[in-house]
């Protein structure tokens, strides 16, 4: 049977904005989501400390569906500076990035950890959004397609077809993150069909391209049947810019 494809642009403010920052953000971008196609699902994965503030400005069953950045795979514990899923819940977080390849570099986040926080989250009902993604010198030796399944696989590693099926993954050539190089939509093609053939479940799951996307270029990558959507950083701090993504989308 024919279906349409999700679409999901999640905004990445990455560390950047204050509650106070936030909010504002939100008193000009709500008013906009009348004018913004109906189907496209909306995440903002904001700071850890903006969280609670939003929250209160969009109460239960918004629209906007709120995102973290990471998390700890531990419920509780002596992990000191984490932050726990029972804590993110609490706040209404319904979505949570994990493997950004800046946690990936500065962090030193191994497939193995990532595989633990995506168990993690869809054993508490949150959906992951799993980003993968090579880096400048893997491309250049061609290894982005090897790159990406072997990413993918390490996050998905042990999870039964159910499971899988209720993830978020997101291409992101770590060299189109924030350089405005972005991706040509024939090689983010070729690695998202990749990604989608690399495990069972993911027939039918959003894959979301990453990576210097803007307003100017997201209807060229969505354009492409194997994206579903973005993940956006710089051109969604701005709510006018990220509104004008989400109405490209539809
Ligand atoms: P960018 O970041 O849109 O600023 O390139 C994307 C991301 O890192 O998620």
């Amino acid at each position: 049977m024919e279906h349409t494809p999700r679409r999901v642009l999640v905004a990445n403010w990455k560390m950047h904005k204050t509650c106070v920052d936030a909010i504002d953000f939100l008193e000009v971008f709500i008013p906009q989501l009348p004018s913004l196609p109906a189907d496209v699902e909306i995440v903002i994965a904001a700071p850890f400390t903006a969280l609670a503030a939003m929250r209160g400005r969009l109460g239960v069953n918004h629209r906007i569906k709120l995102g973290a950045q990471n998390v700890h795979p531990q419920p509780s514990g002596a992990y000191t500076g984490e932050i726990s899923i029972p804590m993110l819940q609490e706040l209404g977080v319904t979505h949570v990035i994990v493997g950004h390849s800046e946690r990936r570099l500065y962090a030193h986040e191994t497939d193995a950890d990532i595989n633990a926080k995506t168990r993690a989250l869809l054993a508490a009902d949150l959906t992951p959004i799993i980003a993968v993604g090579e880096s400048s010198d893997e491309r250049d030796a061609l290894h982005t397609i090897e790159r990406v399944v072997s990413q993918t696989r390490g996050a998905l590693h042990g999870l039964i077809r159910e499971a899988v099926e209720r993830t978020i993954l997101a291409y992101e050539p770590i060299w189109a993150i924030g350089t405005g190089r972005n991706c040509a939509v024939a090689d983010a093609h070729a690695a998202m069909t990749a990604i989608r053939g690399s495990v069972d479940g993911l027939a039918d799951v959003p894959i979301l391209y990453g990576g210097s996307m803007k307003p100017e270029n997201v209807r060229e990558y969505l354009a492409s049947q194997a994206i579903n959507g973005g993940l956006v950083g710089g051109a969604a701090l701005a709510p006018e810019s990220f509104a004008e993504m989400i109405r490209h989308a539809a």
